[in-house]
């Protein structure tokens, strides 16, 4: 399975996002992450389903939505008529994650699970079955620019065994401080989608930064 590179629009210019997707798409991009932050959740507000309306009509890459946010369940309808491709929520946000999976499948989306770095493996595996994507935290969820916490790669490695054993149809995807080197390093413990936001956008030259990280392997 290919490397897929989703670079996170909250590190780019937020004045100019058609253009920066667009030069990301260009330079070999898989899919758009978008970063949804409700100042509950997590302590930082960022954007809503009108920013996801406009975007898409500027790309034409699958638009990966990370709901950092306490009810997925309401939010979920808005975020896919506005275009959204993937609808990623945290495992810690809600009580039955079953019927959040439920409703993103109703509405026609890829749904995603995602766990903090605190969080074990344990609470999303009876999930893997049903999901497209398990996004797990490499940084504590809330801001862009973190450091990569190595400490998650044993996660990654049990994620990626329980997925290979049962042959799920479920990408791990990994998000916070990825570059070449954590990326490189996350590939060989099994991810095979990379969330990157400072090290493509804060690059620069972003769409040089995208080629680098398309380049890694598993
Ligand atoms: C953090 C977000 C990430 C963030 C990653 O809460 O979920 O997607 O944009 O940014 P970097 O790559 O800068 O760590
Ligand atoms: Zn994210």
């Amino acid at each position: 399975m290919s490397i897929l590179i989703a670079p996170s629009i909250l590190s780019a210019d937020f004045a100019k996002l058609a253009e920066e997707v667009k030069l990301v798409e260009k330079a070999g991009a898989d899919w758009i992450h978008v970063d949804v932050m409700d100042g509950h959740f997590v302590p930082n507000i960022t954007i809503g389903p009108a920013v996801v309306k406009s975007l898409k009509r500027h790309t034409s890459l699958p638009l990966d939505v990370h709901l950092m946010i306490t009810d997925p369940l309401k939010y979920a309808e808005p975020f896919v008529k506005a275009g959204a491709w993937g609808i990623t929520f945290h495992v810690e946000a809600v009580k039955d994650p079953s019927a959040v999976i439920a409703e993103i499948k109703r509405l026609g989306a890829k749904p995603g699970l995602s766990i903090k770095p605190k969080t074990p493996a344990s609470s999303v595996i009876p999930f893997l079955k049903d999901i497209n994507v398990v996004l797990v935290m490499t940084v504590e969820p809330g801001f862009g620019g973190q450091a990569f916490m190595a400490d998650m790669l044993p996660k990654i490695k049990e994620l990626s065994s329980v997925i290979k054993s049962n042959k799920y149809d479920c990408r791990i995807e990994v998000d916070g401080g990825i570059d070449a080197k954590t990326g490189q390093l996350t590939a060989s413990a099994g991810a095979r989608v990379l969330v990157a936001g400072n090290s493509i956008f804060g690059a620069p030259n972003p769409a040089a930064m995208v080629k680098t990280l398309k380049k890694i392997t598993a």
